[in-house]
């Protein structure tokens, strides 16, 4: 008789609890879709200021680890992110400016980069040379932002190696 009033109140417990855990995922879940839907995940696109106040020639962005090139009107972007284990490469200037075809274009190369981690080595381009980095270093897609003019990378686009964004 007591074993199987026991035996009642512990099917009983154990019901109140699934019951009770069930309500508070449910509970959860409500106060969840009370929140704003937003992601807090840093945004992919960066303004970089407008462009012709850029100087000429290479400029390292540290925020956001990029080498920004400028050739008059003509831009492109090189990630400083090292493809081994992301260390941020060095640009070093070479002694002498190098012409390179690079996809359907040419390319004037004034830097290389280096790593200081584990002695990776990249072309101006950002083709990996030497070292354990197993692939080129990221370009990323640069525009125009519509609404002031400054120049913006997508930090989320790759591009090309012959990418380039000429303003008029
Ligand atoms: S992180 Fe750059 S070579 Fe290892």
């Amino acid at each position: 008789m007591t074993e199987t009033k026991d035996r009642r109140e512990f099917m009983m417990s154990v019901g109140i609890g699934a019951g009770l855990v069930a309500l508070g995922a449910q509970g959860a879940a409500a106060l969840r879709s009370l929140g704003p839907n937003v992601s807090y995940d840093p945004p992919t696109t960066v303004k970089l200021g407008m462009p012709l106040e850029l100087p000429d020639g290479m400029k390292f962005l540290p925020e956001q680890r990029l080498f920004v090139f400028r050739s008059g009107k003509t831009f492109h972007a090189i990630s400083a992110v090292c493809t081994h284990l992301g260390c941020t490469v060095r640009a070093e200037a070479l002694p002498r400016p190098e012409t390179k075809v690079v996809g359907n274009g040419e390319l004037l190369l004034t830097h290389a980069f280096k790593c200081p981690c584990h002695g990776s080595a990249y072309s101006g381009d950002g083709v990996n040379t030497e070292g354990p980095a197993p692939t080129p270093l990221a370009w990323y897609e640069l525009s125009i932002a519509a609404d002031d003019g400054q120049l913006v990378v997508d930090l989320a686009k790759p591009v090309p190696h012959d990418f380039r964004l000429t303003i008029a």
